[in-house]
């Protein structure tokens, strides 16, 4: 059995937290989503919380040392087992050398990037209506992922990790092109 180390990389709306539920059931992993903790602090009004919540407002990244932190205290509890997946971490190249740090010696196995077009993101996305998810909020969003997000598509491929794929089409069709695609990059399941 492989210890898998997966990161989901897309643009917001592209589906990582539906499709890494999926993955983490069929494939035994931890699920490690850095936007589901930050909420969780803000409900509970935690320092973090109160520290991240204005920047999740407006849609931009909260600062680098809050994020690493909470994911470093995450991976060296040991909780993530058998492997993981993470889902929006690393969100730009001051966070993923962070990670690598973290790891030593244990890579990353597969970074899949989910790729949509912005329309589609806008519409999949006034459709869910999170807080967050109000057009002008997801136009930043998606421009704070042009600018700091996607450089993390050359830095992973550049490392010899990266499968792209089409996130257009039903969750089904995703999930089985993302199947396929960490497949081919040489993780194995559990089940
Ligand atoms: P985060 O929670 O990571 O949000 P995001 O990246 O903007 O992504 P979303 O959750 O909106 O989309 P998703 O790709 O997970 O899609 P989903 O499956 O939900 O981050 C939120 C904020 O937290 C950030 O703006 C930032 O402030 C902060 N933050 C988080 N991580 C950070 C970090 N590392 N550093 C700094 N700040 C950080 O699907 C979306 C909708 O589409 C759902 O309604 C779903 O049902 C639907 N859907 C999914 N798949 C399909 C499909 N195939 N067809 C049709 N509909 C679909």
């Amino acid at each position: 059995m492989t210890a898998s180390r997966i990161i989901l990389l897309g643009p917001p709306g592209a589906g990582k937290g539906t499709q890494a539920e999926r993955l983490c059931a069929s494939h035994k992993l931890t699920h490690l989503s850095t936007g589901d903790l930050l909420r969780a602090a803000v409900a509970a009004e935690s320092d973090l919380g109160k520290q991240a919540k204005s920047f999740m407002d407006a849609g931009d990244l909260v600062p680098d040392a809050l994020v690493v932190a909470l994911v470093v205290e995450r991976l060296g509890s040991g909780e993530e087992g058998a492997g993981f997946l993470l889902d929006g971490f690393p969100r730009n190249v001051a966070q993923a050398e962070a990670l690598g740090e973290a790891l030593g010696e244990s890579k990353i196995d597969c970074v899949v990037h989910m790729k949509l077009d912005d329309e589609e993101i806008v519409r999949r996305l006034l459709g869910r209506g999170r807080k967050d998810d109000t057009e002008p909020v997801i136009r930043n969003r998606l421009k704070v992922y042009r600018d700091e997000t996607a450089p993390l598509i050359a830095y992973y491929e550049a490392r010899g990790v990266l499968q792209t794929v089409d996130a257009a089409g039903t969750v089904d069709e995703v999930e089985a092109r993302i199947g396929a695609a960490i497949e081919a990059a040489g993780c194995e399941g559990v089940s």
